[in-house]
C-alpha cells in the first residue's frame, strides 16, 4: 500500500510517498481502507519538531473516513465494509490505517465520507473547548484564536449556538478576517487584540478565552479575561516553552486557566470522548454547524496541503483524497 511517511524532521519536502505492509489490527483494533485523511496543524509540528513522534520513520494522520477493511480480536460492534469516520493516533497518511475500536465512529447518517473526515479531531475538540471545559453559559462573551482554522471555524458557530453574547476572533490576515466573519464571528481582529478587546467589551474583558498558540498569546489572552473569566488552552503553535500559572494571576480576579487535549483523552478517557464525539458529530449532522473543505489534495501532493497550512493562508479544514 501507499503511505506518506517522514525518515527526518523537517519541511514540507520532508514527506515521502513509500510502499508499506498493509497493517493488520491487533486486539481491540480495527483496519480501515482510506477514503479521505484530515490535515491537521499537529501534522506540522510533528513533521516539523517530533510532537508525539516515538519514532523515525513516521507517518503521520490522526483522522480517517473510509471502510473497516478487518476487525482485531474483541472487537464487537464494528464489521468489515461499515462506513466510519475514525481518530487515529498516527497513521492517516496511507491506503490503511490502523484505530482503536473506541474512537471508530459509523459516519453519521446524510453525511458523506468527504465530510466524515472532516469530523474526528476538530469536533470533539471545538466542542470539548466550548462546553466541557469551557462550560460557556449563554450571554458570555467567547475569545478565540486561530478563528479561521479548522478548530477556530467550528467554535465560533457552537458558541454562537450556544447563545454567546458576543463571538471575537483572532487571525493574521485580512482574508482570514473575512472567513471567520462568515462563519460565527461577531468580530474579528488581526494580530495584536488585547486592546481591541478591552474596547469592544467596554473595558470588562471576556468570560471565555481559547488559546491554542501559547506564549505570549497565553499571556494575552489572560491579561483579557473579565472578572471570574476562564482560558482554555489547547495548543502550542508559537513552539514556545510550556506556559506555567500561579497565584498572583488568578486571584485577583478569581479567573482559571484549563487545558484540553484529544489525543489524550482518547488514550486515558475513551468513553468520555465519545460521549463528546457523539454530541458534536450530531452538531454537523442537524445543519447546526459547517466545517468547509476549502482544500483537497492527493495523498502524494501531501507536502502541498503541508505548505498552504504552514504559510498561514489556509482556512476551514484540509483533506487528503486517499481512495475516494
Ligand atoms: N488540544 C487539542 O485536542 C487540539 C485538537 C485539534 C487542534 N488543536 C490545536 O488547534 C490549533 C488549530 O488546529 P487545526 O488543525 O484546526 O489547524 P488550523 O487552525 O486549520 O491551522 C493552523 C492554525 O494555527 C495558526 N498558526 C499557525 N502558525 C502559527 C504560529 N506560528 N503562531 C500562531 N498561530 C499560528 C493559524 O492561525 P492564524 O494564521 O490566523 O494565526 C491557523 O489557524 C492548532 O494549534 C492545533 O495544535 C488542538
Amino acid at each position: 500500500m501507499r503511505a506518506v511517511e517522514f525518515q527526518e524532521y523537517g519541511g514540507p519536502e520532508v514527506l515521502k510517498v513509500v510502499e508499506a505492509e498493509v497493517p493488520e489490527p491487533g486486539p481491540g483494533q480495527v483496519s480501515v481502507d482510506v477514503a479521505y485523511t484530515g490535515v491537521n496543524f499537529a501534522d506540522l509540528k510533528a513533521r516539523g519538531e517530533g510532537y508525539r513522534v516515538p519514532r523515525l520513520p513516521f507517518v503521520p494522520g490522526l483522522e480517517v473516513s473510509g471502510r473497516i477493511r478487518a476487525t482485531g480480536e474483541g472487537v464487537t460492534g464494528l464489521s468489515a465494509g461499515q462506513e466510519v469516520t475514525a481518530l487515529t493516533d498516527s497513521g492517516g497518511y496511507a491506503d490503511v490505517a490502523l484505530a482503536d475500536a473506541a474512537t471508530v465512529f459509523p459516519v453519521p447518517a446524510g453525511l458523506d465520507l468527504r465530510t466524515a473526515a472532516t469530523l474526528p479531531t476538530v469536533l470533539p475538540t471545538a466542542y470539548a473547548l466550548v462546553h466541557a471545559v469551557g462550560r460557556l453559559q449563554p450571554g458570555e462573551s467567547v475569545l478565540v484564536q486561530g478563528a479561521a482554522g479548522g478548530v477556530g471555524t467550528v467554535v465560533g458557530q457552537l458558541a454562537r449556538a450556544a447563545g454567546a453574547g458576543a463571538v471575537y476572533g483572532v487571525v493574521s490576515g485580512g482574508a482570514k478576517a473575512a472567513y471567520a466573519r462568515e462563519h460565527g464571528y461577531d468580530e474579528v481582529f488581526v494580530g495584536a487584540f488585547t486592546e481591541a478587546v478591552r474596547a469592544a467589551t467596554g473595558g470588562r474583558g471576556v468570560d471565555l478565552a481559547l488559546d491554542p498558540v501559547g506564549g505570549e498569546t497565553f499571556r494575552d489572552s489572560l491579561a483579557s479575561l473579565a472578572v471570574f473569566g476562564r482560558l482554555v488552552s489547547f495548543g502550542n503553535a508559537s513552539s514556545a516553552p510550556a506556559w506555567s500559572v500561579g497565584q498572583p494571576e488568578l486571584y485577583p480576579s478569581g479567573i482559571s486557566v484549563g487545558g484540553f487535549s484529544i489525543l489524550t483523552l482518547a488514550a486515558t478517557a475513551p468513553d468520555e470522548l465519545r460521549t463528546l464525539a457523539e454530541r458534536a458529530f450530531a452538531k454537523v449532522a442537524d445543519g447546526t454547524v459547517s466545517l468547509p473543505v476549502t482544500a483537497e489534495f492527493a495523498l502524494e501532493e501531501a507536502a502541498e496541503a503541508h505548505r498552504l497550512m504552514g504559510t498561514r493562508t489556509s482556512t476551514g479544514k484540509l483533506l487528503l483524497r486517499v481512495n475516494a
